[in-house]
């Protein structure tokens, strides 16, 4: 839930802490520290907020050194505070610690630590690293922090530096992520890819139980009893513009406007229209599998699981497998009747989410096939799983996610249109107009991206607004919810998504002239109960604007306002409904002058319970 990166190297360290950290903002963005080191200083800033007041603070007063560590923090233990913001020091302030993650057991250990004579002085988890490393530290921090890592209960990426032990890091993990970048006299560690790209495509991912020691020219790793192993680095392709705003005032805006690219690379290479072929050979799992599973349950949080709810739709129409989508928060305290012959799909855009991965691994644990979408690589949901489909979105630093739905969706209708194929459901004329509708719907985005400034407009008019509803039926009713969480976590205007059919039984007591209602309205099989939902809202005086098919001229005078939208195969009409919705919430918490990309209280990706 936190960022951390690590440097070691001859370059002006920290430029490279601080840009850095600027790119792991997202995950967690209460407060941020850097530790400096040049052999026998250790140097410490640390603030309460964001890393542009710790670069404002360390503008002012310089630091200098050769290796070091920096943190962005989210908080679970410890309010956000400038002493609990890390890196975290043990007593003699010569071990520094960054961490990421939750140590369940902390407490324990602190009173141990304490009755043995150890000072603390914040309120967080991660300080008893620092003085464990240090009640274990004789003459090799490597052999310390092994020591260290064997007592600690809960999930930790951490990286540890010494000012006895010059050029040195030393990281560990159980949990969240660590990635080490491979330089030319530098080295470095990361959360995640980010901030690595403008200096190496050179990559190494840590595996849980694993260590590694960096200086600047070298690189081992070893498992926590200290037996060596041999990693590889791997190539990666996501390149240093990906990261950069490009000119877009939000990295939402341009991941928004990013979304028909990204469709077209999740799709590249994997349809094929002469043999009506969804070529997904990655995914780990085998067409006998596909031909002969039962049920598909998928497991997701937040936006992910909205997507998995359209992906319900696509593999029940199109390949009549039953299919659960469950959140996976709520899936692990249930009594969920997971029969042997179900198809489990986590969808998770970090691949990191804690509650996917432990709702996921109690299903791996049963023997179950799977399949992870994900967008990130080698993350530790798609490591568990048979295999991944991956979607190519890029990295999305924007907290609210956009293009990475989009993918995902996108690589849900991929995996129905195989099992449609696979298990004979539909005929090889209908498989290979699906196909085509879905490489239309990239260009369909475009046009409706072309008309983003009509959606400001209309975003204008409801700025002071306080409360929307949001109404979809069958395919557009997971949109509706989407719509309205990316209007409320941006905006933070209270907004609800409902089933339109739902309304009449509560949410309709809602409705007045100060409650607009954004009905998502596509020609599809729900069409005319849609409408008959709208009159109920008219007829009550509610305000209603429609996201419908351009050439829908009977919705014009039903509505107050219409966004309209190309026509296309219904079942695919979210990929269009979505980019309005995802445009009218950008803009309303845009000119409420919002923290778009870093909204208050959330982070991308939620390693934590
Ligand atoms: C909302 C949002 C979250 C995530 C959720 C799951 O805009 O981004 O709701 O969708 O935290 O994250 P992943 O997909 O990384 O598992």
């Amino acid at each position: 839930m936190c960022g951390i990166i690590g440097y070691v190297g001859k370059q002006d360290i920290v430029p490279i802490l601080i840009e850095g950290l600027k790119k792991l903002e997202y995950r967690g963005y209460d407060s941020a520290g850097i530790a400096v080191l040049n052999g026998d200083e250790v140097q410490i800033r640390r603030v309460k907020g964001k890393i542009k007041i710790l670069e404002d603070s360390l503008r002012e007063e310089q630091l200098k050194g050769t290796y070091g560590l920096g943190h962005t923090r989210w908080a679970t233990h410890g309010r956000p505070s400038e002493e609990n913001a890390h890196p975290h020091r043990d007593c003699s302030h010569s071990i520094v610690v960054v961490h990421n993650g939750i140590i369940e057991n902390y407490i324990e250990i602190k009173n141990t630590l304490k009755a043995e004579g150890h000072k603390f002085v914040t309120e967080t988890d991660t300080e008893v690293i620092a003085h464990l490393v240090e009640k274990y530290y004789s003459n090799s921090l490597e052999s310390a922090v092994q020591k260290a890592v064997k007592e600690l209960v809960g999930n930790f990426a951490i990286s540890v530096v010494s000012k006895n032990e010059k050029d040195t890091i030393v990281t560990a993990k159980v949990g969240p992520p660590t990635v080490i970048g491979l330089g030319e006299g530098e080295n470095f560690i990361s959360s995640d890819l980010n901030p690595l790209l403008s200096y190496t495509q050179e990559i190494i991912f840590l595996e849980d139980g694993e260590m590694a020691v960096i200086t600047p020219n070298s690189v081992r790793f070893s498992d926590f009893e200290g037996n060596s192993l041999e990693k590889k680095a791997e190539h990666i392709t996501w390149s240093p513009l990906m990261v950069e705003k490009q000119g877009y005032k939000h990295f939402m805006l341009k991941e928004i406007f990013e979304q028909p690219q990204v469709i077209r690379d999740t799709l590249a290479g994997r349809l094929s229209l002469d043999s009506g072929k969804v070529f997904l050979d990655e995914i780990g799992v085998s067409e006998s599998t596909l031909q002969t599973v039962k049920r598909v349950v998928i497991i997701a949080c937040g936006t992910s699981y909205h997507a998995g709810l359209v992906g319900k739709c696509f593999i029940e129409t199109l390949a009549g497998v039953p299919t659960d989508v469950v959140y996976a928060s709520e899936y692990r305290y249930e009594d969920y009747i997971l029969e042997d012959n179900t198809l489990a799909v986590p969808v998770s855009q970090s691949g990191e989410t804690a509650d996917t991965l432990a709702a996921f691994k109690s299903i791996v644990e049963k023997n179950n096939p799977s399949l992870a979408v994900c967008n990130v690589l080698n993350s530790s949901i798609g490591r568990t799983a048979d295999g991944v489909l991956l979607t190519h979105a890029g990295p999305e630093i924007g907290v609210a996610a956009t293009k990475t739905f989009s993918a995902q969706m996108a690589a849900l209708a991929l995996l129905s249109i195989r099992l449609a194929k696979v298990r004979g459901a539909i005929s090889m004329e209908d498989n290979i107009v699906l196909m085509k509708d879905l490489q239309r719907i990239p260009h369909k985005m475009e046009e409706i991206l072309m008309r983003a400034k009509e959606i400001e407009k209309i975003a204008q008019q409801f700025v002071s607004y306080s409360h929307f509803l949001y109404l979809g039926r069958w395919v557009s009713f997971p949109i509706a919810l989407e719509g309205a969480l990316k209007l409320k976590e941006i905006s933070y205007i209270h907004a609800e998504g409902y089933p339109g059919g739902e309304m009449k039984h509560g949410p309709i007591a809602l409705i007045d002239e100060k409650m607009p209602t954004m009905v998502v309205i596509p020609r599809d099989r729900v069409y005319d109960k849609m409408l008959s939902n709208i009159s109920e809202i008219k007829t009550r005086m509610g305000y209603v604007i429609a996201v419908a098919f351009e050439d829908d001229q009977g919705i014009l005078d039903k509505v107050d306002k219409v966004i309209p939208i190309p026509a296309t195969n219904p079942l695919f009409s979210p990929f269009l409904t979505t980019i309005p919705l995802q445009l009218f919430a950008y803009y309303i918490a845009s000119i409420r002058g919002a923290d778009v990309d870093q909204p208050r209280n959330l982070a991308k990706s939620v390693t934590v319970e």
